[in-house]
Order: structure tokens, then sequence, then C-alpha cells
């Protein structure tokens, strides 16, 4: 690879996609972006870094900060898990760090919700520390220079990549050498139709040189998504609406949703019964269904808007009652982000 790697570096320079976390050092702003990047795309991933950065700014800010302050700002990203990971470690840089990210590579790797990838990117992008930082691109270009066909993401296929980049990576450029590789995968080395010609790697690509870049990388199958199904209740009452805070597990631990209850793929009738409302004394705005993709799971979900009088309420201590114009207030997933808007997305009517 070191004949190419001046090559590398130079296409870098001129060709870098001017984004709003390069051209820091600042290891905080390099980890805020790196952990919305782990979520969304660069595209999408801009205005929530931005918004992200001028509402919070440092890790002490975030640390002293309420979590539904930071739920909310990561609002529409999904996977909330990575928020509450960046509240921990938060914590952690705030109270054992003095407020400062180490400058070491083991101890980054040790904070909650950086793994491998993200660990070597700060490493590298903020300290220059020679660790390589493999994302789906730099596996792909990885995959693809070296001829591989182990299964891309796989453990071996992995080894053979990291040896080999932290073997050429150099000493002091490590984070443009990974930035070019994550760029050179992101708009050149793309899984289909790779534009080799314009690839400053090219004089050293097995793939090119074997003319297998259409073959490679070696991609997974991937598991059948599992379904759900499940009806919500959003129940308007003289200006009031109630949400439940979910306190389990789940991607959605400690967002805010309305009432709801998981139901057979066929059930078809009213499943709010013994609930809070009566039924015989609501009237039934709208019920609409939706399909929510998430990663592994496929939600089909029934909205039922209804609407009733304060005293018509059976149970008043189930759920959290707040005024429905303060719903905004609330961090709510994606899916209640769709009820809100009203936006359907139904695809199946029977
Ligand atoms: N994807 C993940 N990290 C990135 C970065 N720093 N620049 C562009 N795309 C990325």
């Amino acid at each position: 690879m070191d004949r190419v790697i001046p090559d590398l570096l130079i296409w870098y320079r001129q060709n870098a996609r001017d984004l709003p976390w390069r051209n820091t050092q600042d290891p905080y702003r390099i980890w805020v972006s790196e952990i919305i990047l782990q979520q969304t795309r660069v595209e999408q991933g801009k205005s929530f870094y931005m918004n992200f950065i001028n509402n919070f700014h440092d890790f002490c800010h975030i640390a002293n900060s309420p979590e539904d302050s930071i739920l909310r700002v990561w609002q529409g990203l999904g996977y909330y898990s990575r928020a509450r990971n960046m509240i921990k470690t938060a914590e952690i840089i705030c109270h054992d760090f003095g407020g400062k990210m180490p400058a070491n590579h083991k101890q980054i790797l040790s904070l909650p919700g950086i793994g491998a990838y993200t660990a070597a990117a700060i490493a590298s992008f903020a300290f220059g520390l020679p660790h390589a930082a493999l994302d789906g691109n730099v596996r792909r270009v990885g995959s693809r220079f070296l001829g591989l066909y182990e299964v891309l993401g796989s453990k071996q296929s992995d080894k053979i990549i990291t040896e080999y980049l932290e073997q050429h990576i150099p000493i002091n450029e490590a984070g443009e050498f990974n930035q070019a590789l994550i760029e050179i995968g992101a708009t050149v080395c793309k899984p289909q139709k790779p534009d080799c010609h314009s690839c400053p790697l090219s004089k050293q690509c097995v793939a090119y040189q074997k003319n297998t870049q259409n073959e490679l990388p070696v991609v997974a199958r991937k598991k059948a998504p599992v379904n759900s199904y499940l009806d919500y209740m959003w129940l308007e009452a003289d200006g009031y609406t109630w949400l439940t805070k979910r306190d389990n597990h789940g991607i959605w631990k400690g967002l805010y949703e309305f009432p709801s209850k998981t139901r057979d793929a066929e059930t078809r009738n009213f499943p709010f019964e013994d609930w809070i409302i009566n039924p015989e004394y609501a009237s039934i705005l709208s019920v609409k269904e939706y399909k929510h993709q998430l990663t592994h799971r496929t939600i089909y979900a029934r909205l039922w808007h209804l609407s009733t009088s304060l005293n018509n309420i059976v149970n008043k201590n189930e759920f959290t009652r707040i005024e429905s114009v303060s719903i905004e207030a609330y961090p709510v997933h994606r899916l209640m982000l769709k009820f809100i808007e009203q936006k359907e997305t139904t695809t199946h009517h029977d």
C-alpha cells in the first residue's frame, strides 16, 4: 500500500466533502459526530450534529443536564440506547477525566457506546494515534483492495484488514489516512458500480487488478425481520392526553409513548375495554394503521385516536396525564412522531 498512500492523501485533500465535523481536532465534537454517524447517514447526520453541539457544548454540559433534554435532541435518530450511552460516557469523562477525553486508545475503548471503530476514529482524528478505523466503508475498501473472500465484517476479515492497515498507517497522518479511506468508500469504492478509474488506490487494488470488484466484498445474508403487532391509544379529553414512559430494556427505554397493547395479527376489535376509558363514552375519531421498520423488527401498529371528557376517565393514575399541547416537550420514538404528525404509511387495509 505504501506506493499509493501519498496519492490517497492528495486525493483526500482535493476531494473530501466539506462536513461540519471535519477540520476539527476537538475530541468532544468528533465523539458527538461519530456516535450520530453510527446511527444515520452523513446527509441526515449534519443537522443532528449541529443541533447537538449547539445545545450541549462539552462533556460536563451533558453530564449536568437532565436525561430527557438529551433524549429530546437525539429524537428522530432512533435507537436511544446510544444517547443513554453518551450520557454515561459524558459522566465518566466529566467526573473521572477532568472533563477531557483521554488521549489513550484503551481508555477511549473502555467508554460506554464506544466500540472498535469509534475508539479508533476518535484516537486517530483527535489525537493522531495510529489505529485503523473500520466502518462499513473501510471494510469494503479493504476487502477489495486486499482481494478478500472472507465475509465482510467477519472476525477473520476484520483482523486481516486491521493488521494490514496498522502496518501501513502513516504515523503523522493517521487521522487523514482513516478519513481518506472512509471517503473513498463513501464516494468512489461504492457497493455498486465502484468508480475505479478515479480511485487513487486502483494501482495496487487486488480486486481491480483481477477485475473482481463486482464480486467483492462477500456479504452475509440478512436475517428476516420479526413482526410485532401493537395497538396504541391516543386518548384526548378536555385538552389532555396520556403517555407512558417505557421502562423495559428494549430500544425505546426511557421514551414516552401513547399507552399500548400487543395484539394478535388478526384481532380487530376495540382493545382498551378494561383500560382508563369506557368505550361507551368515547368517540373514535380515527383508526389508522402504520408499518414501522426497525433494524430487525417490523411493527404493525394501529393507532386509535379517541376523544372523551375527563369525567369519563376511569383509572386516572395508570398513565401520565399531560396537556396535549405540551407533548412536544417529551422525548418520543419515531413511530410516535409519525402518529403525532398524522403521517399515514398504511400498507394493509383489510
Ligand atoms: N461515517 C462515519 N464517520 C464518518 C466521518 N468522520 N466522515 C464521514 N463519514 C463518516
